[in-house]
């Protein structure tokens, strides 16, 4: 049988990806994947496990086998299972970001997540969000977005969705671990954060939500 079809959206942290992905999903029916969430469940187990984050074959023999679990389909009502405990609050955290961002350098820990990325992919369709989603996990996809946005305008963002979700910041903390996670994800030698040749590029900046919405509405439409 044919894979279903994939929608890619992938850049860097604080970008937007996350509520492009739910409009997506909501007007294809697909299904999601954030595949950042799984960077960050495990870079948090290999930490609750005693397993030094360094210790790559280890925190990758672990992906293999934890039991996570996604559920619910709104922002409001979505949850993180991992071994049945929520973990939802813990994973989106910025220590927990910064975390998964050091384990997401060795070939091996992404190696151990390719097979459970293209696990999502199910019918009628998968909205894939990360940093390699259309170079290295579904090079096939049907269409391929790249947001970016400047670090400030992606550190506004991210302050006002944490204080929103009751998390406390410090702004020009995070500012400063935007700029040092970008670093690391572009400048590592695997799957480094970049377009895919084939990606459509759109600048964030400036933009508001609904703005960014009817560019992608743009790009679906066309794409069909
Ligand atoms: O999108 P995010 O902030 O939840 O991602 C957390 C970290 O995980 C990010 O700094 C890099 C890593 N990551 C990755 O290397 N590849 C992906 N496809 C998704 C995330």
């Amino acid at each position: 049988m044919d894979l279903a079809p994939v929608i890619t959206v992938d850049g860097p942290s604080g970008v937007g990806k996350g509520m492009v992905t739910r409009w997506l999903s909501s007007q294809t029916g697909y299904h999601r994947l954030d595949s950042g969430a799984l960077y960050r469940i495990l870079a948090l187990a290999s930490v609750e496990q005693g397993i030094p984050l360094e210790e790559v074959d280890a925190v990758a023999a672990l992906a293999k086998n934890l039991d996570i679990q996604f559920v619910g389909e709104t922002e409001d009502d979505e949850s993180i299972l991992v071994i049945g405990n929520d973990w939802t609050r813990r994973v989106r955290t910025e220590e927990t970001g910064a975390l998964a961002s050091r384990i997401a350098v060795a070939p091996a820990v992404r190696a151990a997540l390719l097979q459970r990325q293209h696990d999502f992919r199910r019918w009628p369709g998968l909205i894939a969000d990360g940093r390699d989603m259309g170079t290295v996990v579904f090079p096939d996809a049907v269409l391929k977005l790249f947001m970016d946005a400047s670090p400030e305008e992606r550190a506004t963002r991210r302050e006002k969705q944490l204080r929103n979700a009751g998390i406390a910041v410090n702004f020009a903390a995070l500012c400063q671990e935007i700029r040092a996670r970008d670093a690391r994800d572009r400048g590592r030698e695997v799957a480094p954060l970049k377009p895919a040749d084939d990606a459509h590029l759109i600048d964030t900046t400036g933009l508001s939500p609904d703005e960014v919405i009817h560019c992608v509405k743009a790009l679906l439409e066309a794409s069909r």
